[in-house]
């Protein structure tokens, strides 16, 4: 969702600002927006669509200047076009703000205290602006006035606000929403993700919300919201800038599948000691081996690994499991166990849907672990624990190695749980998913397969039909809603033995069904769902596992430990998703409409 980057320093900003808010392309935006501090004043420059048109009008002008702020907006109130796009100004065009974030309150403020302003935008944020100027104009100065405003905003913001009366200082706040200070010598920046700065620094600051922070060329001075000064650490991102990169490949989605032997071997290490056993860090073992139920909470593809994840807690681990969706969990909770740990599984630890819950529960006093590949993300540093997935950058918005580095981090979390029980081993996990890294390797050198399958059975579809039972109904969510996200082929996952409860209905001559047969006792039933299918114009496209295939199958996957089948039959689906949305001609990494952050509720 929406990204901002800001610097403030000795080079030129024009160029800074747009390498940053390129490297948070992959947020998810629909329009982009610079202004740049001079002697002349602050100069804006906004476009619809692409950073690549917003450059072209920046690069129209030769503006030299050594501070400002840069936003890529994803619309939420308004239509993405010029004038809604950010930065916005105040009426005299003396502040200039980006902004993240949605403000519920921004009629009633308009109401107070605007009712003689004239807006140019139909956006939540212009009036944040005109009502710093509003108090700039009763006599506050610019902090004041800022930090004046921030005390009456409700709702999400991250906010970088500058002043062209003032070339020595940018303001900061943040509440729910993702903001960072970059620290370098003799400059500052700030930004929504370290990657989006790590071109000039990699030492960060965290801001916590309804801070103020006033940053300088030389100073970062962070106050709490009674205006007592907070001393903070910089910390290193640990980050390395040519993760991000797309390298040979030609999307960064085709170079993450490829990276999930990677991840995987990865995982593998970073929970395993010197004696090669599963390590994990004993506060977290505890905490989880003392839960009466576990809480899984998360969104998408997150959401999905949480279904995998519950397998292995229940059957491994034994502990009673739920999985919920965020954004239903926060309004309708059920009735919670004596002693729940919640878990939250996001990728980039930043989803505002759990990040909602993870604050409703830890006002009711209970235990939380958060599941993220993004060190310092809000839900890692809110929660009581942390386990990160070391996928690296995870940049297009489909998401792909972060499933299986979440389903891989839950099994070890859930064998190590199992011991604490004092369960009987029967699986020896390290040794099962380094068989399982050897059979994505297989897949993924397999592409021309997939490809084929791709032209075979999705080319010229409007819709498809993603099946399995038990573990392998739980794949077919993720693959069906891999599908759907990039090529716009309306896909949807069902449950097999649910097909004669009503969907079977939509089946017609050549409705595309794959079918997942991975699983040792529903092979028979799952063989019987394609059979009725097939016996009404379906074109069954079978996905099985070496040791259950059949003649006819259309792939068979390399025989792995019957829980992590997910973790290989994932990849096919999301190879097939790749070549159906390539062979389409979309834009793979950004598909239409959607974020790869999701930072509004
Ligand atoms: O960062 P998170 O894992 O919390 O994100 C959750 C979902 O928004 C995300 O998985 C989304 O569904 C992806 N686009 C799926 O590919």
């Amino acid at each position: 969702m929406c990204g901002i980057v800001g610097y403030i320093g000795h080079d030129n900003a024009k160029e800074l600002l747009l390498k940053g808010l390129e490297k948070l392309e992959y947020r998810g935006y629909d329009s982009a927006g610079i202004a740049v501090v001079n002697d002349e004043g602050t100069n804006v420059f906004k476009s619809k669509g692409r950073i690549a048109e917003l450059r072209k009008v920046a690069d129209s002008e030769d503006i030299d200047g050594n501070v400002g702020i840069g936003h890529t907006r994803w619309a939420t109130h308004g239509v993405p076009n010029y004038e809604n796009s950010h930065p916005h100004q105040s009426a005299t065009n003396r502040f200039t703000l980006v902004h993240n974030g949605v403000i519920e309150n921004y009629e009633e403020l308009s109401d107070a205290y605007l009712s003689n302003v004239t807006f140019l935008s139909e956006t939540d944020t212009e009036i944040i602006v005109q009502l710093v100027e509003y108090f700039s104009d009763k006599g506050l100065s610019t902090e004041a006035a800022f930090t004046k405003v921030v005390s009456l905003l409700e709702g999400s913001y991250a906010l970088g606000l500058i002043d062209s009366q003032d070339r020595d200082t940018m303001y900061v706040a943040k509440n729910k929403s993702p903001l960072l200070i970059g620290v370098g010598d003799g400059f500052n920046v700030i930004a929504s993700d370290a990657l989006a700065m790590l071109q000039v620094t990699n030492q960060y600051k965290e801001i916590h919300d309804h801070e103020i922070v006033i940053v300088k060329r030389d100073e970062v001075v962070i106050k709490d919201q009674e205006g007592n000064i907070q001393n903070r650490e910089a910390y290193t991102a640990q980050i390395d800038a040519a993760d991000a990169e797309k390298g040979v490949y030609d999307h960064y989605m085709l170079k993450e599948i490829h990276e999930q032997p990677a991840v995987m071997r990865r995982i593998i290490q970073e929970y395993q000691d010197d004696e090669g056993n599963l390590k994990m860090d004993a506060d977290i073992t505890r905490d989880v081996a003392n839960a009466d139920r576990i809480y899984i909470i998360a969104a998408g593809t997150s959401y999905h690994a949480g279904l995998v994840g519950k397998e292995y807690l229940e059957k491994w681990a034994g502990v009673p499991t739920e999985v919920h969706v965020a954004s239903e969990f926060i309004y309708n909770m059920p009735l919670l166990s004596e002693k729940p740990l919640f878990i939250y599984i996001s990728q980039s630890g930043e989803t505002a849907d759990s990040r909602a819950v993870l604050v409703e529960t830890k006002k009711l006093g209970h235990k939380s672990l958060t599941i993220t590949n993004v060190p310092g993300s809000t839900l890692s540093r809110e929660a009581d624990h942390t386990l990160l997935l070391h996928a690296g950058p995870e940049i297009a918005v489909a998401s792909t190695k972060a499933y299986t580095a979440q389903i891989a981090v839950l099994s070890i979390l859930s064998q190590i749980v199992a011991k604490e029980h004092g369960r009987e081993a029967d699986v020896a996990l390290l040794r099962e998913l380094a068989k399982v890294t050897t059979a994505i390797e297989t897949i993924v050198d397999d592409a021309d397969v997939m490809e084929q399958i791709a032209t075979d059975f999705l080319e010229t579809t409007r819709n498809a039909f993603f099946i399995g039972r038990t573990i392998d109904y739980n794949v077919s969510l993720e693959g069906a809603l891999k599908l759907k996200e990039i090529s716009y082929i309306q896909a949807e996952g069902f449950a097999g033995g649910e097909l004669k409860h009503g969907t079977i209905a939509l089946i017609e001559e050549g409705t595309p069904v794959i079918a997942l047969a991975t699983q040792e006792n529903v092979n028979p039933s799952i063989r019987g769902n394609v059979k009725e299918v097939a016996a009404r114009g379906a074109n069954p496209c079978i996905i099985s596992m070496d040791g259950l295939n059949k003649d006819g199958d259309t792939y068979v996957i390399p025989h792995v430990h019957e829980l992590l089948t997910p973790l290989v039959a994932v990849v096919a689906m999301q190879l097939i998703s790749y070549y159906a949305a390539l062979h389409r001609d979309l834009d793979v990494d950004k598909p239409r409409n959607l974020a790869k952050s999701v930072t509004v509720e």
